[in-house]
C-alpha cells in the first residue's frame, strides 16, 4: 500500500499524518511516480498554519511540493490520439524524472499531470532533482520581475538558503554580481556560488555601500525582516526593482513587489522556466546544495529543521 503525508486540519506540525492511500491510476495526461526523493521546502509548513482561513481549502490536504522518482504508469492516449508526453517530451515505464508542482509530494507514489514531470539529468542526484524546481523558478522569477542584466550589482538578502543560492548562480549566468546576506558561518556557502558576502544585522546598509560605492541596482529579498525591506528600500531608489517573496504586507504599503507561486503570473512564469532550469542543473551551472535527507516516516522532524531557518541547504524525504 502506498503512503502519503496529509495535513488532517489547519495548524502546527502537530496536524500532520502518514496515511495509507491508494494513488489512482493515470488517466491521459497522468503519470504516476514511485517516489525516490520529496523535495522539503518552507512552503510546506506555511501552507497549513493556522493563520490560513479555515475553509480556503478542503480537508485533509497532501504535503510536498516537488519529487523526482521513476515513473511506474503511463495514461493512454487523450481523445484525439495522442500519447501521454511529459513536459521534456516521451516519456517510459522506468524513466528517472522529477515534478513540480505537485500536490501531495511527501508520498512513496503519487499520479500527477504529466506536463509538470521533466526527464531526471543523470548527472544529479534524486534529492538534489527533487530540490530543484521550487526554489529555482522562484529565484528566476525574482531576477525577471526586477530585470537584473548584465553589470548590474544587486542585493540578495538571504543569499545563503535555498532560494538565495539559485539566485547567486542564477545572477553569475546573467554576467551580474551579487552582494549576499548571510550570517558569518554561511560566508563560504555564499562565495561559493559567486557572492560577496556580507553579514546582516545592525550596519547592514553601510557595509553594503562599502562594497557597492556606485550603488545597488536591485534588492532580492528572501527572509522578509524589517532590516531587509528597510535596507532595500534605502539602497534601491527605484522600488520596482525590490521584490520580495515573504514580505507582502511591506510590499503593499511600500510599493515594491511581492511575487508568490500561487498568484497567477507568477504560476505562469515559473512554470515556463522550468526545462531550462532543469537543463542548466544538467549541466552543472545550477547546483542544489544538501543539508540532509530524511526517511519519509520522519517528515515532522525534517520540516522542523527546516523551520529554524538555518537548515544548511536543501532537506529531502526519502520513501
Ligand atoms: N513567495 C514565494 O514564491 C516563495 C518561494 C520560495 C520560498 N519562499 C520563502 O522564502 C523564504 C526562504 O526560503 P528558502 O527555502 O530559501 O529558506 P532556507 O533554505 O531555509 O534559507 C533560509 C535562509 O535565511 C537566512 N537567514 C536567517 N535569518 C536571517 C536574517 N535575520 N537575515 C537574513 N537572512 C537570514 C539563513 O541564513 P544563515 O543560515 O546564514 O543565517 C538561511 O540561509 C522562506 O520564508 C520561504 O517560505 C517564498
Amino acid at each position: 500500500m502506498a503512503q502519503r503525508w496529509i495535513a488532517t486540519d489547519f495548524g502546527d506540525l502537530d496536524v500532520l499524518r502518514l496515511e495509507e492511500y491508494e494513488p489512482p491510476a493515470p488517466g491521459p495526461g497522468e503519470v504516476t511516480i514511485a517516489v525516490r526523493a520529496a523535495g522539503v521546502n518552507p512552503a510546506d509548513y506555511k501552507h497549513i498554519r493556522s493563520s490560513r482561513a479555515p475553509g480556503s481549502e478542503e480537508l485533509p490536504i497532501p504535503i510536498g511540493y516537488e519529487v523526482a522518482g521513476v515513473v511506474t504508469a503511463i495514461g493512454g492516449p487523450d481523445a484525439g490520439g495522442q500519447p501521454t508526453r511529459i513536459g521534456s517530451g516521451d516519456v517510459a515505464v522506468g524513466d528517472e524524472v522529477l515534478a513540480f508542482r505537485v500536490t501531495g509530494g511527501y508520498a512513496t507514489d503519487l499520479t500527477v499531470p504529466a506536463r509538470d514531470v521533466f526527464a531526471k539529468p543523470a548527472a544529479i542526484s534524486f534529492p538534489e532533482a527533487a530540490n530543484l524546481l521550487l526554489a529555482g523558478s522562484t529565484a528566476a522569477e525574482m531576477l525577471h520581475v526586477t530585470r537584473v542584466r548584465e553589470g548590474d550589482t544587486i542585493l540578495v538578502h538571504a543569499a545563503s538558503g535555498a532560494v538565495g543560492v539559485s539566485v547567486l548562480q542564477q545572477a553569475r549566468l546573467l554576467g551580474a554580481r551579487a552582494i549576499g546576506t548571510a550570517s558569518r558561518g554561511s560566508f563560504d556557502v555564499v562565495e561559493r556560488f559567486g557572492g560577496t558576502p556580507v553579514e546582516y544585522g545592525d550596519g547592514l546598509a553601510g557595509r553594503v555601500r562599502e562594497l557597492a560605492p556606485d550603488g545597488v541596482a536591485a534588492a532580492l529579498d528572501g527572509i522578509g525582516t524589517d532590516e531587509a525591506i528597510e535596507v532595500s528600500l534605502e539602497l534601491v531608489a527605484d522600488r520596482s526593482r525590490i521584490v520580495t517573496i515573504v514580505a507582502g504586507q511591506r510590499a503593499k504599503e511600500d510599493g515594491f513587489v511581492i511575487i508568490g507561486g500561487a498568484m497567477p503570473a507568477s504560476k505562469a512564469y515559473r512554470d515556463e522556466v522550468r526545462a531550462e532550469l532543469v537543463r542548466l542543473a544538467g549541466a552543472g551551472e545550477l547546483v542544489v546544495p544538501m543539508a540532509r535527507t530524511y526517511p519519509l516516516a520522519e517528515a515532522v522532524e525534517a520540516l522542523e529543521l527546516v523551520r529554524t531557518g538555518h537548515p544548511g541547504g536543501k532537506v529531502a524525504l526519502i520513501p
